[in-house]
């Protein structure tokens, strides 16, 4: 779906924004060079979407900038003349965070692609944002690091769209999501400002946490150019175990007891049967016999130093989960199995996104109302008539719900829909939870936000973005 952002906001950006004139593309062109501004129809079309659903809205120009100076006059020019600017990573993210859906900027961080230090001694690496996720990860593992934060989209995804998102994946549960490694950042902010926003440091009670509030801002409030990630060594032992129930609720009630059994597995993945289908289909090389009556799998990992212990966490892990009814557990030791099983669980969104029209929701509750999350969402499905694929991070009591369109009709998937992901949304809410667990709210989960916070949140929220953003020029129309 092509969207014609002048057209789609047509009154408020007429009143809020300029057009890009020649002048501009011109001023553009003597910042970052004539070839770093792109203004052809292909161009447009490639940087005017994400990886959501199938939303594409054109920019007027994309400007792909090298340096922190470029950046910073860059968004001195746009807050001047009022021009909207819309950051971009890889494109990799789920909620439309990266849509340029008010025209003006699309600004690709691309070229901000160098580890600038790996600093051994202090367990810390110091990168441009547009470095690919799994290649810093390579990076530091080569001196026997680890930088946990990994979602599905590591081979593409950059480590600038994971700060702003705040990203998980399924290491998260042990280690902790982005949040927990971001120490420093060097921010451009809307006026062209540069700041740091702390130190590189493991501690710091030094005024407002401006850090943190960057993390997850979906580059509303200022755009990442540099940041200092805590490092940690590298385990160098893990099992992986592929769990089978007959029951996805008896699936998804195992989890909370295998940590009250005092378990902390470095991994704890849920996949409906569905989920699965759709991964081998998409594969197409994976052969996986599923017995007719398992409907769910957990796919845990334990991990750490030294391996008898990982299996005795094993053998305790096997008695849990035998009290929730699981069938034979598949033992992965070797490295070959375990890049397999993980292949398959890390394609299931893309797997979707292929086979069929879809929605994604990104739910989390506290890990021990899984289960009846999940039957919430069946009974909205069977209410609405809609089939859904869930799958994700359990040991966090993050279910990613995929629903897809099927037989649904434009009108049902239209309008019928938003109120059975209200509904969803609200049994979240209900349950402790929240809307998104990794993937951000961006520009598709903007009209659920009053679900889960008040008017007076959300009003503190638009003050904070106010501080930073008075003329509303960065990533408008996003988050809230
Ligand atoms: C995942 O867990 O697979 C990711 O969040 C990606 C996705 O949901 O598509
Ligand atoms: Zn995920």
């Amino acid at each position: 779906m092509v969207i014609d952002c002048f057209a789609f906001f047509k009154e408020m950006k007429n009143k809020m924004y300029s057009k890009i004139d020649t002048k501009i593309i011109e001023e553009l062109g003597a910042i970052v060079g004539q070839t770093n501004v792109q203004t052809t129809k292909d161009i447009l079309k490639a940087y005017g979407h994400d990886e959501t659903e199938d939303f594409v809205f054109l920019p007027e120009v994309v400007v792909i900038p090298n340096t922190v100076g470029e950046v910073s006059k860059i968004m001195r020019l746009c807050n001047q003349q009022k021009i909207p600017v819309t950051p971009r990573g890889a494109g990799t993210g789920l909620a439309g965070g990266a849509l340029p859906v008010c025209g003006g900027i699309l600004l690709s961080m691309e070229r901000f692609n160098k580890i600038l230090n790996i600093d051994e001694q202090n367990l810390q690496i110091t990168t441009e944002t547009a470095v690919i996720t799994e290649v810093l990860q390579n990076a530091v593992k080569e001196k026997g690091l680890y930088y946990p934060p990994d979602p599905a989209s590591k081979g593409t995804c950059y480590i600038g769209g994971n700060i702003n998102t705040n990203s998980g994946g399924p290491h998260a549960v042990k280690y902790g999501v982005v949040k927990d490694y971001v120490l420093n950042l060097e921010v451009v902010l809307p006026n062209g400002e540069v700041i740091w926003t702390g130190a590189n440091t493991l501690k710091n009670s030094t005024g407002y946490n401006l850090t943190q509030l960057m993390v997850g801002s979906e580059g509303t409030l200022g755009i990442v150019t540099k940041a200092v990630l805590k490092l940690i060594p590298q385990p160098s032992q893990s099992l992986l175990l592929l769990i089978p129930f007959e029951s996805p609720e008896s699936a998804c009630a195992a989890v909370s007891a295998i940590f009250r059994a005092g378990i902390t597995p470095s991994c704890l993945e849920f996949m409906e049967r569905r989920a699965i289908e759709y991964a081998l289909v998409y594969l197409g090389d994976m052969k996986m016999m599923i017995p007719d009556e398992v409907q769910a799998h957990l796919l845990l990992e334990v991990d750490g130093y030294y391996i008898e212990s990982l299996y005795e966490d094993c053998e305790q892990i096997a008695k849990v989960v035998e009290g929730f009814g699981a069938e034979e557990i598949l033992f992965a030791d070797n490295d070959a199995q375990k890049r397999e099983l993980w292949r398959l669980r890390k394609c299931v969104g893309r797997a979707v996104k292929k086979g069929t029209i879809y929605k994604e929701e990104d739910t989390v509750v506290p890990r021990a109302e899984l289960p009846k999350l999940l039957k919430g969402v069946k009974m909205i499905g069977q209410n609405y008539g809609f089939e859904s694929v869930c799958y994700g991070h359990a040991g966090d009591g993050n279910l990613h719900v995929n629903i897809v369109k099927g037989e649904l009709t434009e009108q049902q998937w239209n309008e019928e829909l938003p109120k059975a992901i209200t509904e969803i949304f609200e049994l979240v809410k209900s349950l402790g939870g929240t809307i998104s667990g990794e993937h951000g709210i961006g520009w598709v989960q903007r009209p659920y936000m009053p679900i889960v916070f008040g008017e007076v949140e959300l009003g503190l929220m638009s003050a904070i973005k106010n501080v930073f953003d008075p003329n509303n020029i960065l990533n408008p129309q996003k988050i809230f």
